[in-house]
């Protein structure tokens, strides 16, 4: 959601880094932006609203030399986007906070601080922390040991960094709930709320752990865990690099990702193979002794990760004969579910910081301390993936573009691979059928290439979308996910009304929308279930709705005027949802780009989710 980055360096050029790290952080939160750094015992404070650049343009009219400071990219949740809420937090002209994450009790905090004295001048949650930090800094002159009483204070998530123009060497963070990571550098130290944000200064980094407070300088850190205990974290080097996250020739990080799927795809199923066959390790070392012993499967996740997960189980049921459920994290949570033994829970989640996902996971944890553990998830050192018994890792490499396309086609190969695992330790795949699919899985991005040339059709298509406001997306059996997760990257990015439906359910009430001026997109491969999806679309056309049909080159619909017909490469039914989202995405991609937004950071939304 919101950005933070922070840098303690050995000469006075802290501006340059907080500037990068903001670019780099915005598709996190693009609604404001702040930077606080200390100049000769001074706390500078600027803060622009809208885009990073805006604040780039303030910074350019003036010379900034500090060694420390810290910067913020905003995702408005108290208050709306305006300088006053926008981050660092001021309190006293002496400390400044930035923060990601809610403070649920902030209102309590407010009335007590303001009984205090200290005014506040945002609707945030956040000033509280910045007042707090000062009313103990007030008292006993140590910022680390300010930090570590404010925190204890506050209840709800936060990664925070705080300054203060009295500590000139040293910035003091903290994490509880929200994802923080120290950078290493030769002789000068950074933070971040996402390693990414630092890759052009190190790739040596700390990951801290929920309740720990760390103070940085320039020579090192320090940092006490939930206990108050001084503790040592490890550095981890991360594979990523600057090129990872650059745009290379394309137009926007969207168009990229699409494009990055074949290889995307290829990298994460070798990544499991071993001497041509797949190799459960890949799931984990106790992956084998873990499936052995299941006899259900809960699949948990949100937005495009949750589509893949509802797909999964048109492969688990059949394939693997084990019951398997499907939920949205965020409701998931609070239904008070019942915990069976055997259920292998399986969590997906690109970022592995999804706030509702990791407090799904933390209750079955807590309600059965053995449950069974799989994060399929794209980034390795999430807290997610330190939080499971069981990971597999996509390989989608790094997503910048906030509508989620490669981390998609890389969840559904790995669902498909978690099937052929299972199907294999409990005997409900052949060896013979094993070798089959995965003879045609290794053609799949192959498969995907192909689908990417039919781009510029595509674009033909998007004029006729540019002026609708609504337009619904059918499929059947597993092609229902991907009717939701086309009509959810429409819908994210071009702001058209788009919604998903089971092609049978049309005549249970979404039919009465169909009319003339109803667009309806099909998702129709030439599966077992083709001819019923056929009768569902002569409902649509008999009311006069306008076809758009994704069908096979085999297709047995009928073409007339109303309907428009894209064929896609000849792809085996079981594959053809991972191929067949592919022209969805670039879709949605084109008509947004015809419309005017901006595809990469749609408005109201925020890659990652980092707050319930
Ligand atoms: C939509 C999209 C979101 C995410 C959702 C879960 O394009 O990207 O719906 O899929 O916020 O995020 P992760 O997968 O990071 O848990």
């Amino acid at each position: 959601m919101c950005g933070i980055v922070g840098a303690v360096r050995k000469d006075t050029s802290a501006m340059p880094i907080l500037l990068t790290g903001l670019r780099s952080l915005e598709y996190r939160g693009y609604d404001s932006s702040g930077i606080a750094i200390i100049e000769d015992k001074k706390l500078i404070c600027v803060k622009k609203v809208g885009k990073v650049a805006e604040l780039e343009k303030e910074i350019a009219k003036d010379v900034y030399s500090g060694k420390v400071g810290i910067a913020h990219t905003r995702w408005a949740t108290h208050g709306i986007p305006s300088e006053k809420n926008a981050h660092p937090h001021i309190s006293t002209e002496d400390v400044a906070v930035v923060h990601n994450g809610i403070i649920e009790n902030h209102e309590q905090l407010r009335a007590l601080l303001e009984s205090r004295g200290y005014k506040f001048s945002s609707e945030t949650d956040t000033e509280v922390i910045s007042h707090l930090v000062h009313y103990y800094l007030s008292q006993e002159n140590d910022l680390f040991s300010a930090v570590k009483k404010a925190v204890r204070e506050l209840s709800g998530s936060y990664a925070i960094a705080v300054i203060s123009k009295n500590a000139a060497n040293q910035i003091v963070v903290a994490r509880q709930g929200s994802p923080l990571v120290i950078g290493l550098g030769y002789d000068e130290m950074f933070v971040a709320s996402d390693a990414s944000a630092l890759l052009s200064e190190t790739n040596q980094f700390i990951y801290l752990e929920d309740g720990d407070v760390a103070d940085i300088m320039r020579e090192g850190c320090v940092i006490c865990d939930k206990t108050g205990k001084s503790v040592h974290r490890a550095p981890v080097k991360s594979e990523l690099t600057a090129e990872d996250t650059s745009i290379g020739g394309f137009h926007h990080f969207m168009q990229k990702e699409m494009y990055d799927q074949p290889e995307a795809v290829k990298k994460t199923i070798e990544s499991a193979m071993k001497n041509g066959v797949i190799d459960e390790r890949a799931f984990g070392a106790k992956a084998h002794s873990v499936f052995r012993k299941i006899s259900s499967v809960q699949i948990i996740a949100c937005g495009t990760s949750y589509h893949a997960g509802l797909a999964a189980r048109y492969w688990i049921e059949p394939l693997a004969d084990l019951p398997c459920n499907v939920d949205v994290a965020s409701e998931y949570r609070y239904r008070n579910p019942r915990f069976r033994k055997g259920t292998l829970y399986v969590f997906i989640s690109q970022s592995g910081e999804t706030a509702d996902t990791i407090a799904c996971l933390n209750m079955v944890k807590k309600e059965n301390p053995d449950a069974h553990i799989l994060s399929i998830c794209n980034v390795a050192e999430s807290s997610l993936t330190r939080m499971s018994g069981l990971v597999f890792l996509t390989r989608a490499g790094k997503e910048i573009g906030v509508a989620s396309t490669k981390a998609f086609t890389t969840q559904l190969v790995s669902l498909l691979l978690l099937t052929l695992m299972l199907g294999r330790i409990r005997k409900t795949i052949s060896s013979k059928k094993e070798k089959e699919i995965t003879k045609k899985l290794l053609t799949l991005p192959e498969k995907i290439e192909e689908a990417l040339n039919l781009d510029s059709k595509l674009r033909a298509l998007a004029p006729k979308f540019v002026s609708k406001e609504h337009c619904l997306y059918l499929g059947r059996g597993i092609e229902y996910p991907i009717a939701l997760e086309g009509a959810l990257k429409l819908k994210e990015i071009s702001y058209i009304h788009a919604e998903g439906y089971q092609a049978g359910e049309l005549k249970h009430g979404p039919l009465a929308l169909v009319d003339e001026n109803m667009p309806v997109i099909a998702v129709a491969p030439n599966d077992s279930l083709a001819g019923k999806l056929q009768s569902n679309l002569k409902e649509v056309r008999a009311r006069n709705g306008k076809l758009f049909i994704f069908a096979s080159p085999d297709t047995k619909i009928e073409k007339d005027d109303g309907t428009e017909i894209i064929l896609l490469p000849e792809v085996d039914e079981l594959l053809a949802p991972i191929v067949y989202v592919v022209p969805l995405q670039i879709f949605a991609y084109h008509v947004a780009v015809l419309r005017g937004k901006d595809v990469d950071k749609p408005r109201n939304l925020a890659k990652s989710v980092t707050v319930e």
